[in-house]
């Protein structure tokens, strides 16, 4: 059992077993004794399995079970005990196991809840609230089933309650310390050259043919994707950005492009957002060979799903063989790019550059002839070896680069089942080719560090957000949501390393800005194929993936999910160094 679905199964026994003690409860108090009795043993026995869920998941990573552990397994405890002798001594008449299987619901489910709403790190005070909640609930239904309370247990109940709420609520409300926040210079601008490429990309509302029908957009140059910019390994690029009416303002961000951070184009931490009728010069020297694109990041998550994206190509040497582009993208329900067909002479080289530019993976496959993969995220792979019949599977933002020579006879690429580019008639069941695992391909090569001075973790998760105006369920890292989670601070020249870890259900690819990161290990397994070096990679429920880097590229660093709502919605951090 993957780790990703033993987190799910956890889920359904805790909900299993708060429905067996509060159901038991209310049978209890209807005086059904035997409903009461068959549910409390449903609960007993899903409390019983999550002993071991949560011991399974305790092995896989402390991560994944801490507040399991410290929190529910207590409360989880204290229900058994007292809802169990009760269980056994009421007689078939009374009422009087109801409050105590209530209480050993109320106890699972604010366990539960500090799973749900909180998670990890552990804190003293999320325990304390669900000690609060629970001591409260049970006192109510113990008044409410008038089976005459003690004053003195109702008073002491009462007084354990608001201490635990008062308690509980200062430790969750008071905001951690943050760390020194280096001095850095936005403005340090860099000499790059006389620009050797020029483009301007005007973005604003526009109205672009999709799928056959009419789809409101926002557009680079009024098409979408935006012009493919393209450039040469030394060239340097200038482009200036203007917004004619995009009233939330738009940048450019070069995904996956290690630009100085000057020109990293993330609003209110590189520039300021550009409004409509102003307009950004961006320059940067082309310096890596590869497939990336750019894309707007002021209001990403509307903005590049609305159409503010393009491919940027920096090619090492003049292009001999066809080269295609494949940037794929759901726009309003469409999706992008439309087939095409073009006949290749056999015997020329291909180069498809797959780039995905929404925010869920795809599933690439290449029909009809054996291939290899030559470059993932702009990086040239190590010893690539020919596969045939293997899909491959991009993440949200990822691009890899395949290349074949054309034979005489057609081949089809197709992105999640749908034909996108071929060479003729082709047909082809992919659905249920077997997919490529990065870190096993290719040719292994040293780590190139022996020690690494900085570490982080980063877990992945769901949980609740009350700092900003309104309370809000977030996507969160480390529990807290941004802007309210705490900068990486590093040195320039620091070996860094992440243990990035997905507690949630659902899958998180991670992009860090500004840096190509080096995978060492999922999941404990150490990457065996080529280096990979990643600026997008997915992080699937369960995961644990172990990455770093060299801080040689100075700045403040976007650090977030590419699940765009999901950096909306928290998921998104800074590195930064001087
Ligand atoms: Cu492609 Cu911060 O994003
Ligand atoms: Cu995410």
């Amino acid at each position: 059992m993957t780790v990703g679905s033993l987190l799910a199964a956890d889920l359904v026994i805790a909900v299993l077993a708060i429905a067996g003690w509060l159901g038991g409860g209310a049978a209890a108090a209807a005086r059904r004794r035997r409903l009461a009795l068959g549910l409390a043993a449903v609960a007993l026995l899903a409390t019983a399995a999550r002993a071991v869920t949560v011991a399974a998941l305790a092995r896989a990573g402390w991560w994944f079970a801490a507040e399991k552990v410290l929190i529910a397994a207590p409360l989880s405890l204290a229900g058994v005990l007292v809802a169990g002798p009760w269980l056994l001594r009421a007689r078939p008449d009374s009422r009087s196991a109801a409050v105590p299987l209530l209480f050993a619901g109320y106890a699972a489910s604010g366990a539960l809840l500090v799973t749900l709403l909180h998670g990890y790190p552990v804190s003293v005070g999320a325990g304390l609230l669900a000690v609060a909640g629970v001591v409260t609930a049970t006192a109510v239904s113990w008044r409410a089933l008038d089976t005459r309370p003690s004053r003195t247990l109702s008073r002491a109940a009462l007084v354990v309650a608001v201490a635990a709420l008062l308690a509980g609520t200062a430790l969750v409300v008071t905001p951690n310390a943050a760390p020194a926040v280096p001095d850095h210079d936005h403005r340090a601008a860099r000499i790059v050259g006389e620009p050797t490429r020029r483009f301007t990309l005007t973005a604003g509302t526009a109205t672009v043919r999709a799928g056959g029908r009419d789809v409101a957009a926002w557009a680079f140059d009024a098409q979408v994707p935006g012009p493919e910019l393209t450039a040469t390994v030394g060239d340097v690029l200038e482009v200036t950005l203007r917004n004619r009416d995009i009233g939330r303002g738009v940048t450019l961000h070069w995904h996956g492009y290690d630009v100085p951070n000057d020109q990293d184009g993330v609003p209110g931490v590189t520039q300021a957002a550009v409004l409509p009728g102003q307009e950004f010069v961006y320059r940067f020297r082309a310096d890596q060979a590869g497939t990336y694109w750019y894309h707007t990041h002021a209001v990403s998550d509307v903005g590049v799903r609305m159409g503010l994206y393009g491919v940027l190509v920096v090619r090492p040497a003049p292009v001999t063989g066809v080269e295609v582009t494949v940037p794929v993208h759901t726009l309003a329900g469409v999706a992008l790019p439309a087939p095409t067909t073009a006949p290749v002479a056999a015997g020329v080289p291909v180069r498809l550059r797959l780039i995905n530019t929404d925010s869920t993976t795809h599933r690439y496959a290449l029909a009809g002839v054996p291939f290899r993969v030559a470059a993932i995220d702009g990086v040239d792979l190590r010893g690539p070896t020919p596969l045939a019949d293997t899909a491959v599977l991009i993440p949200a933002g990822g691009r890899y680069d395949l290349v074949f020579t054309a034979p005489a006879t057609p081949v089809g690429l197709f992105v999640d089942g749908r034909a996108v580019w071929s060479t003729g008639a082709v047909s082809a069941a992919t659905g249920g080719w077997p997919v490529l695992d990065p870190l096993g391909y290719g040719v292994a090569a040293a780590v190139p560090w022996t020690r690494f001075d900085r570490e982080f973790p980063l877990v992945l998760d769901r949980g609740l957000d009350l700092r900003g105006l309104l309370p809000r369920y977030a996507h969160t890292v480390n529990g807290a949501a941004g802007p309210d989670i705490p900068p990486q601070v590093v040195r320039r020249g620091d070996v860094v390393r992440f243990t990035i870890v997905n507690r949630s259900l659902v899958v998180h690819p991670w992009h860090l800005h500004g840096h190509h990161v080096l995978v060492l290990s999922r999941n404990g397994a150490r990457a065996t194929g080529s280096p990979l070096w990643l600026d997008s990679f997915d992080v699937r429920p369960g995961d644990v993936w172990e990455v770093a880097f060299t801080a040689d590229n100075p700045g403040m660093w976007a650090n977030h999910c590419h699940n765009l709502p999901h950096a909306d919605a928290g998921m998104m951090l800074h590195l930064m160094y001087g």
